[in-house]
């Protein structure tokens, strides 16, 4: 079994024009794929093998294995970015709403937080909103590392490594994590991940 390239759930000139068709394209047709058959190249014929993608997060986390973690985190995070913003982005409703609201105090501090988040993540990495024990809380991780598979639910993620902004905003990225804010965040995306992680404590 190998690990499939998802493709993207829009077009690659969805976000326009807030992200480039090129900036989407370079992004998800060689540095997502990338990691993808680079992972699958490592794991070919190992005890990697037969497992899922978030399987074989835990386990290489777990036994420190870096080059299959970073391949694996990758890909799983580049996944998760996709979807986690849409060309019908921006304005939250429902459960996760009432949640920013109540927890952050407000939609903006929300925005301000992850803002400062992105812009503050030194070098590389991805920033994240994640519900910890019932809890909203915005993290940034260095790199690959990842919140899947561990007690964090993710709920939302932007890509903060330079080759997922650089064309359209060069070094800009407090420019780009606002418009992600502003423009692309899929609050739909969001509630149903809020939805699955509070029917699973329920169940
Ligand atoms: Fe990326």
């Amino acid at each position: 079994m190998s690990i499939e390239l998802d493709k993207l759930p829009y077009s690659s000139n969805a976000l326009e024009p807030f992200i480039s068709e090129r900036t989407m394209s370079i992004h998800h047709d060689r540095h997502h794929k990338a990691y993808v058959d680079k992972l699958n190249k490592l794991i070919e014929g190992s005890g990697y093998a037969d497992l899922t993608l978030e399987e074989i997060i835990v386990r290489a986390r777990l036994k420190k294995d870096a080059d299959v973690f970073n391949n694996a985190a990758q890909a799983w995070n580049h996944d998760f970015f996709w979807k986690s913003m849409s060309p019908k982005g921006g304005t939250p409703d429902g459960r996760i709403k009432e949640m920013v609201e109540s927890e952050f105090g407000s939609i903006d501090a929300f925005e301000e937080q992850f803002r400062d988040a992105a812009t503050g993540q030194f070098g590389s990495g991805w920033v994240w909103l994640v519900l910890e024990q019932g809890k909203l809380r915005i993290m940034s991780s260095s790199n690959a590392d990842t919140p899947a598979g561990t007690d964090l639910v993710p709920i939302l993620t932007l890509d903060v490594w330079e080759h997922a902004y650089y064309l359209d905003y060069q070094n800009e990225r407090k420019k780009f994590a606002e418009t992600f804010l502003e423009h692309l965040i899929n609050w739909n995306f969001a509630n149903e991940k809020l939805e699955g992680a509070e029917g699973r404590k329920a169940a």
